[in-house]
């Protein structure tokens, strides 16, 4: 059954509520690998073997705002750095005897399905007063990733508004994926709203100011969320409470010391680039004033930019490497002449 589900297109890949049921063992406890405010997240296993997340909503009651508008968004983000949909599962509710009655109880299942992601959340690799524990090449890989996502997000109009360590999600090979769109928006792109006042939703620490404040929503939201991403992920959640007292010189100084410490010497002569621009990039997301803050694009520039500076350091270091070796061949060629001639000269030379 679930393999000719498994050809279907993303929209029409509908699952039955019993299958779901039978693979999580009636969503037995012992299934559960992750819960959040609004929903708790299963593992199960298809009939092909794939792996898969069932996250099934929490909340009650017949309103199916939120399962339509994560539902809609993440049909349409199709990226390698977004959580990959599968599929759905939508059951109304069902006949229950009521006074010797049978009455439809309405009280509907959602459930949405994505591809299991070994690695658990970035979260799980974060503490409090220690960087990520994870050495730099594979924080640099999660903070290209979660960019490069991101800036595929703002492209078709969406915007997260809820990115936080424990919505990026990694893989076998550490590569991070953007997941749960459960308060995310489509909005054209450098379009502000304001939403009703009072009803803050987010996650305190990665809501910008200007939400909290005026409940402005605009692309900028997520930028501020992304600078809290990487300063935790470089200098611990502690650093990144205190970092808006610290002037921001002396905050970029302690961060590349933290990662100097951390790094092989003979590696960090070009990581040291890496750092410094990541943290820069951080804190200039996080300025109280969302004009202030750069834009996923620029973001992405900036990083591709050290790349292709390193590149060229390194086919420098290779022509210099080159032409050494060439001076080398000349010096022993005309040594060889040399001590040829002399050889010749001195009588000795024998045909
Ligand atoms: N595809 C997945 N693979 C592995 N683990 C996952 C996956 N999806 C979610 N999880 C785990 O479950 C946790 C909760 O998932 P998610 O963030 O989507 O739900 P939520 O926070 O309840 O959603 P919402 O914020 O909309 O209420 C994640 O932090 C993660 O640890
Ligand atoms: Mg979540």
């Amino acid at each position: 059954m679930a393999s000719n589900l498994q050809n279907k297109s993303p929209l029409t890949r509908e699952f039955p509520l019993e299958f779901l049921q039978s693979i999580t063992n009636n969503f037995s406890e012992d299934r559960i690998i992750g819960e959040g405010g609004f929903a708790v997240v299963y593992k199960g296993v298809l009939d092909n073997g794939e792996e898969i997340a069932l996250k099934k909503l929490t909340h009650t009651g017949t309103e199916d705002t939120k399962f339509a508008d994560e539902f809609n968004n993440i049909v349409r983000a199709r990226h390698q750095n977004i959580v990959q949909y599968v599929g759905y599962c939508y059951h109304p509710g069902r006949w229950i005897e009521h006074n010797q009655q049978y009455v439809f109880g309405h009280e509907p299942t959602r459930i949405l399905c994505f591809e299991y992601l070994h690695g658990g959340d970035l979260g799980r690799h974060l503490s409090e007063e220690q960087p990520c524990g994870l050495d730099w090449q594979t924080c640099y890989k999660i903070i290209r990733g979660v960019c490069a996502g991101l800036k595929y997000l703002h492209s078709v109009d969406i915007y997260h508004l809820d990115l936080k360590p424990a919505n990026i999600l990694l893989d076998n090979n550490m590569m991070p994926k953007i997941g749960d769109f459960g308060i995310s928006r489509v909005l054209p792109s450098s379009k502000t709203i304001t939403t009703k006042p009072g009803t803050l939703i987010g996650t305190m620490g990665f809501m910008p100011p200007e939400y909290i404040d005026k409940q402005e929503i605009s692309s900028k939201y997520d930028m501020f969320s992304l600078g809290a991403i990487l300063i935790q992920i470089m200098a611990g959640r502690k650093n990144y409470c205190d970092c808006g007292s610290v002037p921001s010189e002396n905050f970029i100084d302690l961060v590349c010391e933290i990662w100097r410490k951390k790094v092989h010497p003979a590696m960090w002569s070009h990581t040291w680039k890496e750092v410094k621009a990541c943290i820069r990039i951080a804190l200039r997301c996080l300025e109280y004033d969302r004009h202030k803050r750069p834009t996923i694009r620029e973001v992405v520039d900036e990083l591709n930019r050290i790349d292709i500076e390193d590149i060229v350091d390194e086919l420098d270091r290779i022509d210099i490497d080159i032409s050494s070796v060439r001076d080398e061949a000349i010096n022993l060629q005309s040594r060889v002449a040399l001590a040829y001639n002399h050889y010749k000269n001195s009588g000795k030379y024998l045909h």
